[in-house]
């Protein structure tokens, strides 16, 4: 896949397929994408946690639904009346069925910083794109930390950055609604736009 496609068309995949597999290869080579991304003073601090046991993810995908649950009402507030954004059907989708994504990536540091964390998130959000996978950056399980490291035998002083489902999207790709370019870039001074060439 040409490398701008991957770039517009990866975007949060919450609706994956429970029944078909990811093969063992195709992760080693995201998570070698994702090694590649810079680190501060190339510490590498990542470390990354696949889960694929059928136990360990439904329970993990339990806390994460808990933990979404939590939160939800702030969203819906957020969002004013009216029938639940695509958003907010399809962040219900992945809180009611996490568990059941074929594998679930977690990020994890000693460091108590995710900035080397999340660029490398990224490298493997396009690597998958680029084999077919969906994937997901997911935060809420963090209200519910302690639980899932308690699930997956993560010691305390680890620190865990996102839940990252991977699988085959049910969805259709499309391109991740933005945006333009021109609104958000300033020139020289805070405020001073310009016109694409
Ligand atoms: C820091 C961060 C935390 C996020 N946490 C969650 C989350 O906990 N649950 C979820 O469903 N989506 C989460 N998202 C995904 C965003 O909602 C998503 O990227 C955004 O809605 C754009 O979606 P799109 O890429 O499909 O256009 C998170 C994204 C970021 C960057």
């Amino acid at each position: 896949m040409e490398l701008f496609e991957a770039i517009r068309t990866t975007r949060a995949m919450r609706r994956l397929d429970p029944n078909r597999p990811v093969a063992e290869r195709d992760l080693w080579t995201i998570l070698e994408a994702a090694t590649k991304a810079p680190s501060g003073g190339n510490r590498q601090v990542a470390r990354w946690l696949v889960v694929t046991d059928a136990r360990r993810r439904a329970e993990i995908g339990r806390l994460y639904g808990e933990a979404w649950g939590s939160v939800r009402g702030s969203y819906v507030a957020a969002q004013g009346e009216g029938a639940p954004s695509a958003i907010l059907r399809s962040a219900d989708h992945l809180a009611a069925h996490m568990g059941e994504a074929p594998v679930i990536i977690i990020p994890c540091s000693r460091a108590g910083d995710p900035a080397s964390i999340y660029p490398a998130c990224q490298n493997l959000f396009l690597a998958a794109r680029g084999l077919g996978l969906g994937t997901a950056l997911t935060t809420v399980h963090r209200l519910k930390e302690a639980e899932v490291k308690a699930v997956l035998d993560i010691p305390e002083d680890v620190q865990t950055w996102a839940m990252i489902p991977v699988g085959y999207p049910l969805g259709r790709w499309g391109e991740a609604r933005r945006r333009p370019v021109e609104e958000v870039t300033y020139w020289d001074r805070y405020g001073e736009r310009r016109t694409r060439a």
